[in-house]
């Protein structure tokens, strides 16, 4: 048997998404945006997600108050963005206008939806739960914003065009080449599995 190294318990998940959150809701709260690694779907039905944010950021009360938030996905190209939205606070600059995004209300919620973002969930605040270092916000997922140019001919969403990013241990990735689909392990017919 091979023999592991043993470390203490850590935040060492990898990869994970990285995003920009959107707060705020341009009238009594100026848009905000905070960089969130530590975000992931939660439940399917109904769609919820849950993202981790430190009491003392200048979002978290925003997003306590307004009880709504977007979760914008950013591309390869948003990268130095996304650390950019995650090193200076609202508090201090105002990043939207800072980086030359382009911010509107969602259809569901007032919290702001970045146009450079091929991706928008627009969320419902669910419930709030302290854990610590960190509050998880659940929220319900309640629309999406596509960017036209996601969407194939048969009118599915074609995730590569996103060109996502995805964080590692203090590091931004984009996606690598797709290399199955759910369930292709135990499909039949072996058939054209791998998008390039
Ligand atoms: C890659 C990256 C991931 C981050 N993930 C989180 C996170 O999951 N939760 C959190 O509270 N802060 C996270 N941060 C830190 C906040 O984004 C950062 O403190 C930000 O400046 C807060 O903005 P605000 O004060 O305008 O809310 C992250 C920062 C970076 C660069």
């Amino acid at each position: 048997m091979k023999e592991k190294v043993v470390w203490q318990g850590s935040t060492q998940l990898a990869p994970v998404p990285v995003v920009l959150v959107g707060c705020g809701n341009n009238t009594d709260i100026p848009y905000n945006l905070i960089t969130v690694a530590w975000a992931g779907t939660v439940c399917s039905d109904p769609a919820m997600l849950g993202i981790a944010i430190r009491p003392e950021r200048h979002s978290y009360g925003i997003i306590e108050k307004c009880g709504e938030f977007t979760v914008n996905l950013p591309s390869r190209r948003l990268a130095k963005t996304v650390d950019y939205c995650g090193v200076v606070s609202g508090r201090d600059v105002d990043k939207i206008k800072k980086c030359s995004l382009h911010a509107f209300p969602g259809k569901s919620v007032s919290a702001p939806v970045i146009e450079e973002c091929p991706i928008t969930l627009e969320c419902k605040l669910q419930n709030t739960i302290p854990l610590g270092s960190h509050t998880l916000f659940l929220g319900v997922i309640e629309a999406i914003q596509l960017d036209p140019e996601l969407i194939d001919p048969s009118g599915r969403m074609d995730i590569d065009r996103a060109d996502l990013l995805a964080y590692a241990h203090g590091h931004y990735y984009g996606l690598g080449e797709c290399i199955g689909h759910f369930g292709y392990s135990v499909r039949k017919k072996p058939g054209p599995v791998v998008r390039k």
